[in-house]
């Protein structure tokens, strides 16, 4: 579906894996297998000294992936990653100077937010669809529902603790548009370069997705 918005294919994934690369070379063998089991959308962190290569690498090698740039925490950060060719960005936080480079570069961003106050920075600044970070944390489902009351116009990405076990709980509200993850993307796996399970890990989420959706 070469239109769809990045958001749209965040959506349509239900599971955004969000990896911090050790090497530049990992990048696409790591993508690969995502892809292969049916996840063909990433979002590659700035965590690492890799990261903005690894977006580099990823964008010439799989155009048919969606790579996003996580962890972005300046706006000469946000440029870079931009010209490496990330189609979207996530922040931990609100992050006003991020979004003022993705918002006049028009590339969406997903701020993090936490809090009321966060949630009316991003509003402020015209954004809808937020990152819920650190969702399990800061008190996971309990919290978003609550959140949602005085803000039923956003749509959140919660991450941060979400795994197997709790992923179809998340997905089931109808108010998370996608999970953000690292359960299937660990630092153990890519290091082992075992690719094979995480095609497996990534697989189950996708199962997982279709549960709760329905096969689409
Ligand atoms: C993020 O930035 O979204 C989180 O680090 C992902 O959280 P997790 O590692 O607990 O899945």
């Amino acid at each position: 579906m070469p239109d769809a918005t990045p958001l749209d294919r965040i959506h349509r994934a239900g599971v955004l894996p969000v990896i911090a690369l050790p090497r530049v070379e990992v990048a696409v063998p790591l993508l690969e297998a995502l892809a292969a089991a049916g996840l063909d959308c990433a979002e590659i962190t700035l965590r690492t000294a890799a990261g903005v290569d690894a977006i580099r690498r990823a964008r010439k090698a799989l155009p048919g992936v969606l790579v996003g740039a996580g962890t972005v925490l300046t706006a000469a950060q946000a440029e870079e990653a931009l010209d490496a060719g990330a189609q979207f960005v996530v922040t931990p936080g609100f992050m006003p100077r991020v979004t003022a480079v993705c918002l006049e570069r028009q590339v969406p961003i997903f701020p993090g937010v936490m809090t009321p106050t966060e949630i009316g920075m991003a509003l402020d600044a015209g954004l809808t669809n937020l990152k819920f970070f650190p969702s399990e944390a800061a008190g996971g489902i309990a919290t978003l529902r609550a959140l949602s009351g005085p803000f039923p116009q956003v749509r959140f990405m919660p991450s941060g603790g979400i795994s197997p076990e709790n992923l179809a709980s998340y997905l089931r509200e109808p108010i998370v548009v996608s999970v953000g993850g690292s359960w299937m993307v660990t630092k153990e796996l890519i290091e082992a370069a075992d690719w094979a399970t995480v095609r497996a890990l990534a697989a189950r989420a996708v199962e997982i997705v279709r549960g709760v959706r329905g096969a689409s």
